[in-house]
């Protein structure tokens, strides 16, 4: 499949052997590789140890400081232009590989291979890189794709029940970006609760073709990619809000329920609308997935957005059943009130009752 970037385009495939992964390692210079990846993996690859650097996932590791370590690395093994780097991992290894072969000397050849559901079905085509700083989630990154996706969705069997959640919930997202029968599948695939190898396939790919939909008219953010950021503005705040404790996908998930809430108190959708699509998120959500919150830190993160603009927030927010825009509220407390109700009325009695 090709995928589209600014001036050119990439190539994703779909293989199911790992024979094609150990073809790549072994032409690469170095492989940036998730820590839990390496350990199932681990037999296959000790051979090639010397060329491996190993990063645990974690928010508190996609900062500048990983990347100098990285940096550092490169240097050390006297990386030139011409180097290919492999990387393998979830969503974070995938952004500090994108800022780091982007950086040094220019730019390295790179491919990637996605092993979590949401790096599958989401975060691997657009080249976006996000470094979290000084408290800022992905606050500082830049555009890179890697020359190469592939993409094997047997590394989904060993993910955790909040991980392919998380997955889901960019599932949801850009599910719910592209009109009512995208939205109709989606809700009958999550009702049956198939997560089998067949149904995954079909989300992933799904996803993937409707994204690639949207970057083959924006490449860049600059207006209707955009809409992928639905869900995100909020999102963004509740990870803040909760040091991370919410896993990426999940407080998108919210984000999303947040960003209909606030549409529908400004009746941009009606009721129903907002209940039907509350009902979706709510499949994949768990009471122990709404953390406890500081709200200071919220609002903050909320008023730094970078969609806002002086003393308005810029929300995506739907206006019908698969159709979202940016809207511009006043930050006041009237508006700030609205958010403040969703907290009471659903998010904290989420967290108490299943
Ligand atoms: N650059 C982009 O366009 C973009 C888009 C969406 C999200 N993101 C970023 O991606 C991150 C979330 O990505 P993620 O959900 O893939 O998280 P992740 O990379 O943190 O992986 C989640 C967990 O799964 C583990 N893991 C990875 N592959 C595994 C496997 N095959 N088997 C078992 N465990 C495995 C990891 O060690 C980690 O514990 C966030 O930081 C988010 O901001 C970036
Ligand atoms: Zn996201």
């Amino acid at each position: 499949m090709k995928i589209f970037a600014k001036n050119h385009y990439y190539n994703l495939e779909f293989k199911n052997s790992f024979q094609k992964l150990y073809k790549e390692v072994n032409n690469a210079t170095l492989i940036i590789i998730d820590k839990k990846v390496y350990e199932i993996l681990k037999n296959n690859l000790n051979r090639f140890k010397k060329k491996i650097i190993i990063i645990k996932a974690s928010e508190k590791n996609k900062t500048i400081q990983t990347t100098l370590k990285i940096f550092k690395i490169f240097l050390s093994k006297k990386v030139k232009r011409d180097d290919l780097i492999v990387a393998i991992g979830g969503g974070i290894i995938q952004d500090l590989a994108t800022f780091t072969t982007s950086i040094y000397m220019r730019g390295l050849k790179w491919i990637y291979f996605p092993t979590t559901l949401l790096a599958q079905a989401d975060s691997c085509i657009g080249g976006k890189s996000s470094i979290n700083f000084s408290n800022f989630k992905n606050i500082l990154g830049n555009f890179y794709p890697p020359s190469k996706i592939i993409i094997n969705t047997n590394f989904l069997k060993t993910l955790n029940d909040d991980d392919i959640r998380s997955g889901i919930g960019e599932i949801i997202k850009v599910h719910f970006l592209s009109g009512k029968n995208s939205i109709n599948y989606l809700r009958s695939s999550l009702k049956k609760h198939k997560f089998n190898k067949t149904n995954l396939n079909r989300l992933i790919k799904n996803s993937i073709i409707l994204k690639n939909q949207i970057l083959k008219k924006d490449a860049e953010d600059k207006n209707i990619r955009l809409k992928m950021n639905y869900g995100h503005t909020f999102g963004h705040s509740l990870e803040t809000a909760t040091k991370n404790l919410i896993p990426h996908g999940l407080a998108v998930n919210i984000g999303l329920d947040m960003a209909n809430f606030f549409a529908f108190k400004k009746n941009l959708i009606t009721k129903k609308i907002y209940y039907d699509l509350n009902k979706i998120i709510n499949l994949n959500l768990r009471k122990k997935d709404f953390k406890k919150i500081n709200k200071k830190l919220f609002f903050s993160s909320l008023k730094k957005d970078k969609k806002n603009k002086r003393n308005f927030y810029g929300f995506i927010l739907p206006y019908n059943f698969g159709k979202v825009d940016l809207f511009y509220y006043e930050m006041n407390s009237f508006n700030d009130e609205i958010i403040n109700d969703y907290f009471l009325s659903i998010y904290h009695k989420r967290s108490i009752s299943e």
